[in-house]
């Protein structure tokens, strides 16, 4: 058995748009690799468009990719018969960045918790099926749950929404859930406390979680050996524990993006702050080579040309730079 909840494996996902009359393809994730390992949390970042939804909705069979192959427990999931697969669809939840995406708006809380542990016969009767939905209320923090088990989703407060959209994802204690950005649409003071949230869960239940994030600073409540896979327009650009990444980032991307981070004393990180030159570029025009050459003040003739792969640095760090 793989000590991997999730392995995704050279992953290529191309997309088609029409400009015009012309139809033209790019890669949204190109030739990335990730492995969740079983009872973790591993965290997923880069800016917005760098492929993370794409990728994080490969290993929940939500997009088929183009090339490359799932395994979840040890199986890939675009071979399993029927019977399999409805079991890994229990077992592979969604929170989506706009709770909207997960929960039906005409339904009241009490059904939309209730309905999902009825639908996949994880309860036998409506008594059973909301002893488990008021449990799953008390843990999330809708409490006292009475309070919330009538209302539709229009009556709740954004993050008392989320909340919902968290304890529907629970209700099936999956093995591997995917976070896409699940407080990005939450004020600031709401945050930490819906993230630490998520994490209690998953942990309760024994879990493992891909937490996707364009927020370094909030893969912070996990804790510092926590892995975190950084992308870049389509690429795994570096991946590393976050006490790595945040001490020693190697990949120029990574240290802008930690440079970004607010300190209380600016003085203090100002020695080794980066700051790219221009914008992210749309996927259709990635660069040759490197795809950050266009922008990297390192950048060298070798990096127009030739794309730099992935090196191993340490036993959890890797890194596709050619300074490297
Ligand atoms: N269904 C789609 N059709 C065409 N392009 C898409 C589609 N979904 C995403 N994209 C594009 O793929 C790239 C990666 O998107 P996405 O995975 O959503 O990135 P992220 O989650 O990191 O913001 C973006 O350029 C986005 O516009
Ligand atoms: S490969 Fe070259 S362009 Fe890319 S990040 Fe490294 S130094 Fe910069
Ligand atoms: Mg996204």
């Amino acid at each position: 058995m793989s000590d991997n909840v999730i392995e995704a494996k050279n992953i290529v996902v191309k997309f088609y748009i029409r400009r015009g009359l012309r139809r033209i393809g790019f890669a949204a994730v190109d030739n990335v690799s990730i492995a969740v390992p079983k009872g973790s949390i591993f965290g997923l970042i880069g800016e917005s468009g760098s492929g993370k939804t794409t990728l994080g909705k490969v290993t929940l069979a939500l997009i088929k990719p183009t090339k490359g192959e799932v395994l979840f427990q040890g199986r890939n999931i675009f071979d399993m018969d029927k019977k399999e697969f409805k079991k890994y669809r229990v077992n592979a939840q969604y929170i989506p960045q706009d709770p909207y995406a997960s929960i039906n708006p005409y339904k009241r809380v009490r059904d939309i918790l209730t309905d999902i542990a009825k639908y996949h016969k994880l309860a036998l009767n409506n008594k059973e099926a909301l002893d488990m939905a008021i449990d799953i209320m008390n843990k999330v923090g809708l409490n006292p749950p009475e309070r919330y088990l009538d209302k539709y989703p229009f009556q709740l407060s954004g993050g008392e929404r989320q909340r919902v959209s968290i304890a529907r994802a629970l209700m099936l204690k999956p093995a591997y859930i995917v976070a896409d950005e699940p407080v990005t649409m939450l004020d600031a003071s709401l945050k930490a406390s819906i993230v630490k949230t998520i994490k209690d869960m998953v942990r309760e239940i024994g879990s493992s979680l891909l937490f996707i994030t364009h927020e370094i600073t909030l893969l912070q409540f996990f804790g510092p050996s926590t892995l975190v896979a950084v992308m870049y327009l389509g690429k795994l650009v570096e991946q590393a524990t976050l006490k790595e990444l945040l001490e020693e980032p190697l990949h120029p991307y990574t240290q802008a993006l930690i440079s970004a981070i607010p300190v209380p004393d600016p003085k203090a990180r100002e020695t080794r702050k980066l700051i790219l030159s221009g914008t992210t570029p749309s996927p259709l025009n990635k660069p040759q080579g490197c795809p950050l050459s266009n922008r990297c003040p390192f950048a060298m003739d070798i990096c127009r040309k030739e794309e730099p792969q992935l090196k191993q640095v340490s036993p959890t760090h890797f890194v596709a730079c050619h300074l490297r």
